[in-house]
């Protein structure tokens, strides 16, 4: 997998032959994006039973044989799982792993393993035709000569490809539309001016990087049609919890008349979540805002609160874009409407 934290000064490749590995990728954001890290857990999950019945002291904890082969994948699944609370890709995808596990089991080991294999692999590959499913639904939201605003980074780094936030931008290119992305730096760990930036410009689109708080000016000033972000986990009513930023955004989108839409694949909705206060929010290492990159920028000791997400109510969702079509206006039952068919 590409290293992002290298990005956009390196494009190096960290090689995962363990969990371990992949657990360490996706914790420090190596990895990370809602559909990512859930193709980052199969795959880890993968790694972790490969070697099982192969190399010994791997599956020993069940005695061996399909019992002991379960162990070991519930342990490595929830292993994976305690790598990041928000994005229900991850859980998502551990789940539907150990659903093939089983549907498996009365073949032999080796079968399961193959089945798991595959498993992976098509999460991967249906996750990245959802990605081009949510580019064309939503292309016709970016008028011709117009201006997006977006925050984090939810493109094909966040993905298998194409993005979520970024595919509708990556379709209306590809139709020859021109158009300018407003792309917010996002504080504190900048996945806006390391990431997106630097895939949107590989790509050829025109964008202009400002710093988050610049969203309101941009907004009264140079007339913004449309703001779209990705969502890590979408509750039932339509509340949508995404990098930290994003409330606030829509809060001002909002303010001045601009629609706020999500772009998020089926797999980020959690239906169990009954609306966005049941959203688990990670906190992260106050470091993150004092010394971002190594650098101190506040005072050593500063007391912080570092939330890397927050939920933005269904209220200020103009809509939904899902690769199974746009969700508008955003309540419970358009949603499992949507889904459901
Ligand atoms: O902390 P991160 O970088 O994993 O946060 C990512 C985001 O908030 C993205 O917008 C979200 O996962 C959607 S990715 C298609």
């Amino acid at each position: 997998m590409i290293d992002q934290t290298k990005l956009p000064t390196a494009l190096e490749y960290i090689e995962c032959r363990d969990p371990e590995t992949v657990f360490a990728a996706i914790r420090r954001l190596s990895v990370r994006g809602a559909p990512a890290i859930g193709i980052a857990a199969a795959m880890g999950l993968v790694l972790g039973i490969r070697d099982f019945g192969v190399r010994p002291g791997v599956g020993d904890e069940g005695g061996g044989g399909h019992e002991g082969f379960v162990k070991v994948v519930n342990r490595v699944s929830d292993y994976l799982a305690s790598s990041r609370p928000t994005a229900v890709n991850l859980f998502w995808a551990l789940e539907r792993m150990k659903r093939c596990a089983l549907k498996h089991m009365a073949q032999s080991i080796d079968k399961i393993k193959q089945a798991m294999l595959d498993e992976a692999l098509a999460i991967r590959d249906e996750d990245a035709r959802m990605c081009h499913a949510i580019g064309r639904h939503g292309a016709a939201l970016i008028p011709e000569g117009g201006s997006v605003i977006t925050h984090c980074n939810a493109g094909s780094l966040a993905t298998a490809e194409y993005g979520t936030a970024l595919a509708p931008m990556y379709a209306s290119h590809a139709e020859g539309k021109s158009f300018t992305v407003y792309v917010d730096e996002t504080r504190p760990l900048l996945q806006g001016a390391r990431l997106t930036a630097w895939e949107l410009m590989r790509a050829g689109i025109q964008i202009a990087l400002i710093c988050d708080n610049a969203a309101a000016h941009v907004m009264k000033r140079k007339g913004v049609d449309v703001v779209i972000t990705g969502a890590d986990r979408i509750a039932a009513n339509g509340d949508a919890a995404n990098k930290i930023g994003t409330y606030g955004l829509a809060v001002l989108a909002q303010a001045h008349g601009v629609p706020f839409y999500i772009a998020a694949p089926s797999s980020t909705f959690d239906l169990d979540a009954c609306d966005g206060d049941s959203i688990p929010i990670e906190e992260r290492d106050p470091d993150e805002i004092r010394r971002g990159f190594g650098v101190l920028t506040a005072p050593v000791d500063a007391p912080c609160y570092c939330p890397a997400f927050d939920v933005t109510p269904a209220s200020l969702i103009a809509g939904i874009i899902t690769e199974k079509g746009l969700i508008s206006p955003v309540t419970g039952d358009s949603i499992c409407e949507t889904l459901g068919s």
